[in-house]
């Protein structure tokens, strides 16, 4: 999407697997830069993006706070972040509803054989130790969002994107849509206009 909008991107992660998907899908775009690196310790310049944009990666995280001043670091003054996660740790009321009628769903058409048993087990294994493994939520993501010093922070409405998702999916994954509370965080690196103002002053 974001190479679609014209954008040079730099795409990180720090499985090679994950990196030789991206690859494959992007082979011959020249506008994009892929690294092998820890999202928490880059190793990128200072002040070099304007923007940094993750989807379903700060769940992950080990070391979230390193990992927000790691990213403010590397955003220009003004530059700014999009954070587009969930809690994957339980379902929402209306989710526990749709998994019900996926399981019914399933007794007829099969299993996704992208979800098995031990998929899940180790699924579950994994967040039992991670920060987040008991739920990321907006509440307890802001306060680490403001300390590592952001502004402007907004929860933009994920409606339009799941309305498209839903309109794209097979029911099942329509279904799916519905089982964990998503949403999109917006903020900023300040401008740096103020700090300005203090050494210039104006008479
Ligand atoms: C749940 S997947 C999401 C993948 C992709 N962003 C998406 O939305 O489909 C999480 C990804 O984050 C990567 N990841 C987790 N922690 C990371 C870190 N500290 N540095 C770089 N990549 C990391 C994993 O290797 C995995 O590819």
């Amino acid at each position: 999407m974001l190479l679609s909008l014209g954008h040079e991107v730099t795409a990180l992660d720090f499985s090679e697997a994950m990196l030789a998907v991206a690859r494959r899908k992007h082979a011959g775009n020249g506008s994009v830069r892929f690294i092998l690196a820890d999202a928490e310790r880059t190793m990128e310049p200072d002040e070099t993006y304007d923007a940094v944009v993750c989807r379903h990666l700060v769940w992950t995280l080990t070391e979230p706070e390193q990992a927000f001043a790691e990213w403010f670091r590397l955003l220009k003054p003004g530059g700014r972040l999009l954070v587009f996660d969930g809690d994957w740790s339980k379902p929402t009321p209306l989710g526990r509803l749709a998994s019900v009628a996926v399981a019914a769903l399933e007794r007829i058409i099969g299993h996704d054989p992208h979800y098995d048993g031990a998929m899940s087990e180790r699924h579950g294994a994994i967040m039992e130790r991670l920060p987040f493994g008991d739920g990321l939520t907006v509440e307890r993501l802001l306060p680490l969002i403001e300390d590592a010093g952001f502004e402007n922070i907004e929860l933009p409405s994920r409606r339009p994107i799941a309305a498209a998702q839903r309109r794209n999916a097979d029911l099942r994954n329509r279904l799916r849509t519905f089982f964990y509370r998503r949403f999109f965080l917006v903020c900023s690196r300040p401008s740096g206009n103020a700090a300005q103002v203090d050494h210039f002053p104006t008479h």
